[in-house]
């Protein structure tokens, strides 16, 4: 589908330029293409203690609408994926998509079919495409990118204590920043404004310090972009991104920045703060154009977006989320169509229980 719509415009290109369309043709030609039209997987978590409180039962899993806005606000659309399920389901969803985003939250590695057992196929399988040849980007925020060194280093605790809630920073720049990916094409104006002020948004109480990485013999794999210090001055890692694939980690939360109103916390709306935080959402959104996987057609897109469940303002629950999409528990997520299109065991039955609630 890509190549018929560019070889559309080059034809469309051709007459109206009245050019040559042989050399029209090889110029486009040579330009990698790009899927301008990505879809980035969102990883749900454990439903949050807090939520779980103010909704007692009704929701196994949830996703924070921030990152979903993140990623959409990046210019990609968003697909959910569960926790709890096999490595079949995982290889089968990534198979279709441009990308996946690890978000942050507050759950425990150590709990069996949750987070981090969907992480570690995740990774396992990132890895796998990447190896051979399959461009696929990972991007982990705060405890996602925990996530991304924990599993790196084989689901080993290398993490360490650290206090670095409420805390608004800017970076600490390592002196080769900018032969990373990740900043070698940011304007001079997001440099500057991510040295200087006070921008980025951290909310963890795990740190990973340059310590961890090379007890853990992943510096050979991760380089560090960026340090800060928490409240004791304990230093940590702020920016990483894997040497050889496109994975990509910051320990702090440009999506709070953007979309998160939480009163009393430090969250930098400053028109500088949300600059820097919408260059990050573009950046992992434009890795995700790299990618070239789909689904089979709009129809089988329709049934796997988010669009498919209503967000819930949580916000007004006293929730740091102002909104949630909240999952039930069991929840039968469609693969198949029956022969008038219509789900089986779909998200159109689960639509209507949404409503009842
Ligand atoms: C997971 O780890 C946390 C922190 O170490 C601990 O409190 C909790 O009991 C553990 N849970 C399980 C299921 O092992
Ligand atoms: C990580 O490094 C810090 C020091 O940089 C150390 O205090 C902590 O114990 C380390 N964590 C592990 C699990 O080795
Ligand atoms: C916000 O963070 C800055 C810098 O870390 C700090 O000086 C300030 O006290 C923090 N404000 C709150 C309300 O915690």
């Amino acid at each position: 589908m890509l190549l018929k719509t560019s070889l559309f415009l080059i034809t469309l290109l051709g007459v109206v330029s009245g050019r040559s369309l042989v050399t029209t043709n090889l110029d486009l030609l040579q330009t990698p293409p790009l899927n301008n039209e990505p879809i980035i997987g969102v990883l749900s978590q454990e439903i949050s203690y807090y939520l779980d409180g103010k909704y007692p039962g009704l929701y196994e899993s949830y996703i924070a609408a921030s990152y979903v806005k993140f990623v959409e606000g990046g210019g990609a659309r968003v697909v959910p994926i569960w926790i709890g399920k096999p490595r079949d389901y995982y290889e089968s969803i990534m198979s279709k998509l441009n990308g996946v985003l690890l978000p942050g939250g507050a759950t425990w590695f150590n709990q069996s079919n949750g987070y981090a057992d969907a992480g570690r196929h995740i990774y396992g399988i990132a890895l796998e495409m990447n190896e051979r040849g399959d461009y696929f980007p990972v991007w982990g925020t705060c405890l996602g990118f925990e996530l991304l060194t924990y599993l790196a280093a084989d689901g080993n605790e290398h993490r360490a204590h650290c206090s670095s809630s409420n805390q608004a920073l800017p970076l600490v720049f390592k002196d080769d920043f900018k032969t990373s990916r990740m900043f070698m094409n940011a304007p001079e104006t997001v440099v500057k404004i991510l040295e200087n002020e006070p921008v980025t948004a951290n909310f963890h109480q795990y740190c990973v310090t340059e310590k961890n990485l090379t007890d853990y013999n992943l510096d050979k794999e991760w380089r560090v972009m960026s340090t800060n210090s928490d409240w004791n001055d304990f230093e940590f890692i702020s920016t990483i991104e894997h040497r050889f694939y496109p994975f990509y980690g910051v320990q702090f939360h440009p999506e709070k920045n953007l979309y998160e109103w939480v009163r009393n916390k430090n969250i930098s709306h400053t028109s500088h703060a949300i600059f820097v935080s919408q260059y990050f959402a573009e950046f992992f959104v434009n890795e995700a154009r790299k990618s070239l996987h789909h689904f089979e057609d709009s129809k089988t897109e329709d049934q796997y977006v988010i669009y498919n469940f209503p967000p819930t303002f949580t916000g007004s629950k006293g929730s740091s989320f102002e909104q949630s999409y909240m999952f039930p528990v069991e929840i039968a997520y469609n693969v198949e169509l029956n022969e008038d299109n219509s789900a089986i065991n779909g998200i159109t039955s689960l639509v209507g229980d949404f409503i009842e609630f």
